[in-house]
């Protein structure tokens, strides 16, 4: 369905018209939100000058006139100076020691204000020509390079001038990846579904996506398309309804890790359950390199995006999260208690507490539905008890009749309340819905709501907050939004992840909350998405992913090398941007 349709015409007029219900008494009379009202910090001054649509798909990143950028931590460079050097392939032992690709969500830990501190970055995932420079892996050690090459880094970062950092010496400096011991907490953890017949230990985390952190200063990170990784031969596995849901399926896997890691083979007995090791949001203190990574079951278990952490009412930590795939869902956990409580007992805030999922009604209200094996819709989806409810919250979600979603991916929290979700896009859905309401949706929307209760409640309001195909042909032309971040200002960061529109690059741009207009920040390369989103505590400096540069191809793009170097292609490698005022004014004003 595309504009100028009649049964688009009608979606955009029943969007009109609910907005305009909700902006109205009805909605204050009942209670609800009005959006705009409690905006009154959100005149959010988004001031800078843009980067113009016709500058924005350059062979190299575009920036706004008033801002600058630096490149940061490139794929393969040392974590610790005078570590191993990059270099083309990687081998498995320095790739270990080295940054890895596919820079995605982020957090700064200061250590020293808002001039030295922790960045903590996943690395989501390295097309295999990219990091092997060949099609498969051919060796164990192969698919150990490509393994190193992903999870998190955790970096030790000092200003040296204004708007150019490096790296330090540090004892915090360390990887994870899908090599790394971790653990399991909360319901699921003691459960069978984690449980493999070898009784190998738990190990890894990869395709971390988003990211999130915590009050306690911990650093979240979120296991999206694990499928991907599980492989095996045709005759060797045959997946049932729950396994199928996840995506797991006979054959060889995009990553082909299977040919040589039997953990990966599907068909081998001794790992049977490996799979369900994946999908989880894994909690990393990045000030303890010794941490064992917990992989926190009461967050559930599906293709995690984000994770935005909020405190709601008495002092519960509430987590918004994003399941990433056509018609999956949106789900929210609310600890059982004040967090601060429940550390004090030496519990963590995140094993005991709620899982719900979202559902929107066409009156622009919603309620979350708890996932539970109490409720007999779920125990008739034959979900025996909590640990198996988690571990397979598709199925809980779907019982409980939340709202298939246009791809879920971030969320995040503004000063006023209100909870933004960007839905990438969607171009199976063939009938539109009051929260996804183009039929098919190849660009996606971004939508709002606030929860009762200060985050805690069960009802909540929501709206459309812009969708993306508005904007083509003109100035604010977006499409695919995929990461988002809300300043304590009512600025809204969005940064895309999928084919622009209008000759455009993937890119950050910045929203006024209170008018939804947008002003396009940055512009990153052929083949990029940007992504993760991190800011000083000042909020002077931001740092932001360039990932899968020209996928991979130095034909597209040599960045963070501008094209074309002198003396020919080099590898295109993910790397950090940082991003500055000219003026050393707060990023986005
Ligand atoms: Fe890893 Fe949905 O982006
Ligand atoms: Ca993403
Ligand atoms: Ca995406």
């Amino acid at each position: 369905m595309r504009r100028g349709d009649p049964a688009h015409d009608r979606t955009f007029r029943a969007v009109v018209s609910r907005r305009a219900v909700l902006a109205g008494g009805g909605a204050a009379a009942a209670g609800l939100f009005v959006p705009g009202r409690r905006q009154a910090r959100g005149a959010a001054a988004v001031g800078f000058r843009p980067v113009p649509v016709a500058e924005g798909g350059g062979p190299n990143p575009a920036i706004s006139p008033d801002y600058r950028y630096s490149v940061l931590i490139p794929w393969g460079e040392p974590l610790v100076p005078g570590g191993p050097a990059f270099r083309h392939p990687p081998n498995a032992a320095d790739q270990a020691r080295q940054i890895g690709i596919g820079h995605d969500g982020m957090a700064f830990f200061p250590v020293d204000g808002s001039r030295r501190g922790l960045l903590a970055v996943n690395h989501e995932f390295g097309f295999t020509a990219h990091v092997l420079g060949k099609p498969a892996p051919e060796s164990l050690d192969d698919v150990r390079a490509a393994q190193h090459a992903v999870g998190v880094s955790v970096v030790e970062i000092e200003e040296a001038a204004f708007g150019r950092w490096r790296t330090v010496d540090s004892r915090f400096a360390r990887r994870v990846h899908a090599g790394t011991p971790v653990a399991f907490a909360g319901p699921a953890a003691a459960g069978p579904w984690l449980a493999t017949p070898a009784g190998n230990p738990a190990a890894g985390t990869f395709n971390d996506c988003a990211s999130g952190f915590t009050p306690w200063r911990t650093y979240l990170t979120c296991e999206e398309n694990f499928n991907l990784y599980f492989g095996a031969a045709a005759d060797a596995f045959a997946p049932d309804e729950k396994q199928a849901l996840y995506g797991l399926h006979a054959g060889p896997s995009y990553f082909g890790w299977e040919a040589f890691d039997r953990r990966f083979d599907l068909g081998a007995r001794e790992y049977a359950n490996e799979a369900n090791r994946f999908g989880w949001v894994v909690e990393i203190d990045p000030f303890d390199p010794a941490h064992t990574p917990v992989k926190r079951t009461a967050l559930g278990r599906f293709k995690h995006e984000g994770a935005a952490v909020v405190v709601g009412r008495g002092g519960r930590v509430v987590v918004y999260m994003g399941d990433d795939e056509a018609f999956e869902h949106v789900y929210k956990f609310v600890s059982a208690d004040d967090w601060r409580a429940m550390l004090g007992r030496g519990e963590s805030p995140l094993d005991r507490g709620t899982l719900y999922a979202a559902r929107f009604h066409e009156d622009g209200s919603g309620e979350w539905h708890a996932l539970t094996a109490a409720d007999p819709a779920v125990r008739a989806r034959g979900l025996a008890d909590e640990a198996e409810v988690l571990t397979f919250a598709r199925l809980a979600a779907r019982a409980v009749g939340a709202t298939p979603m246009d791809r879920p991916e971030w969320t995040t929290v503004g000063p006023d309340g209100h909870v933004f979700l960007s839905l990438t896009n969607n171009r199976e859905r063939t009938a539109p819905d009051p929260a996804n309401p183009l039929a098919p949706n190849p660009d996606g929307h971004i939508v709002r709501w606030r929860d009762t209760d200060e985050h805690v409640g069960t009802a909540f309001s929501w709206d459309l907050f812009r969708v993306a195909e508005d904007t083509h042909g003109t100035e604010e032309s977006f499409s695919d939004p995929d990461g988002l971040w809300a300043d304590p200002d009512g600025r809204l960061f969005v940064e895309t992840d999928g084919s622009q529109k209008d000759g455009l690059n993937n890119q950050l741009l910045v929203a006024d909350t209170a008018t939804g207009a947008l002003r396009r920040l940055f512009t990153g390369v052929a083949g990029a998405e940007i992504t993760g989103i991190a800011t000083t505590p000042d909020r002077r400096t931001m740092f932001v992913n360039v990932q899968h540069p020209g996928n991979g191809d130095p034909a597209l793009t040599n960045f963070p090398v501008e094209t074309a170097v002198p003396d020919g292609a080099t590898v295109p490698r993910d790397a950090t941007v940082v991003i500055t005022r000219r003026d050393g004014g707060i990023v986005g004003s």
